[in-house]
């Protein structure tokens, strides 16, 4: 669905990424981990083009559903279905949940359409609902997280990236987030994380990169790679 070929991403004349390819399958859960700095924010803009791509030739690019989308913007991507719930769960403080959810739905053109899909999202995150009209700055930092996400839905993606979903949050909101996105994943949303919290995120994943210094350094199925012994030894500590 989504392939991702020999792409090179930066900042200026700052180079972060280095001929970065991944492939992410109809319906799959795929994660890149990678410490801190390694570039895994970098790629995920890069990919919903909030970064341009370096260094391109004619080998290198971006493709969805067989199509090029290197050059799309980040609207133009949400309009074909690609959404990202960016980096620090970031909603809107100052307004409702309501408000908040109702804003990732502005590319639906009937109030039926946005109708439906608030009471579809209301539905899946339960805490949403009972909250609905509190302001989403008083919130806590889980309770945002999972509008963050709900948000994102709200636009009916088909594909949708996630910049560390778990971070800061409690270990149980952290199962309760995972568990979430499995959900998410059963209703037809192909999914991709980058995460710091290796564990779960290779837990429930089809597949995983492993991303470090701006390079692709290993990539399998997500079970096989958390018992490889680099991951052991690099990520959990073992
Ligand atoms: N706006 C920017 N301008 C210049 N360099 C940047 C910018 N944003 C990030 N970088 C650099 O790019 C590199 C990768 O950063 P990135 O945010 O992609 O890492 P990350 O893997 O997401 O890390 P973390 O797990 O801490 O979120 C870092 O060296 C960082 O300093
Ligand atoms: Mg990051």
């Amino acid at each position: 669905m989504l392939e991702v070929r020999r792409i090179n991403v930066g900042y200026k004349d700052v180079q972060v990424l280095w001929d970065i390819s991944l492939e992410v399958k109809e319906g799959e859960i795929v994660t890149v981990i990678g410490p801190n700095g390694a570039g895994k924010s970098t790629l995920l803009k890069g990919i919903v083009g909030l970064l341009p791509l370096m260094n391109r030739d004619k080998e290198s690019g971006i493709f969805f559903k067989g199509k090029d989308i290197s050059d799309f913007s980040p609207e133009r991507l949400i309009r074909i279905g690609i959404t990202i719930v960016p980096e620090g769960s970031r909603v809107f403080p100052e307004m409702t949940v309501l408000d908040n959810l109702r804003m990732g739905a502005y590319i639906h053109k009937s109030k039926e359409e946005k109708k439906r899909k608030l009471e579809e999202i209301l539905e899946l995150f339960p805490k949403l609902a009972e909250r609905r009209n509190q302001k989403a700055r008083t919130m806590s930092g889980g309770e945002r997280q999972m509008l963050a996400i709900g948000r994102a839905l709200m636009s009916n993606p088909e594909f949708l990236l996630m910049d560390e979903p778990s971070l800061g949050l409690h270990p149980i909101m952290v199962s309760h987030i995972f568990k979430t996105i499995e959900a998410i994943s059963k209703r037809g949303v192909t999914v991709l994380l980058v995460e710091q919290n290796v564990h779960f995120s290779l837990e429930i994943s089809n597949r995983g990169y492993v991303l470090e210094n701006g390079h692709i350094v290993m990539e399998g199925e997500g079970k096989k790679l958390l018992e490889s012994e680099h991951v052991k030894k690099a990520y959990l500590a073992l």
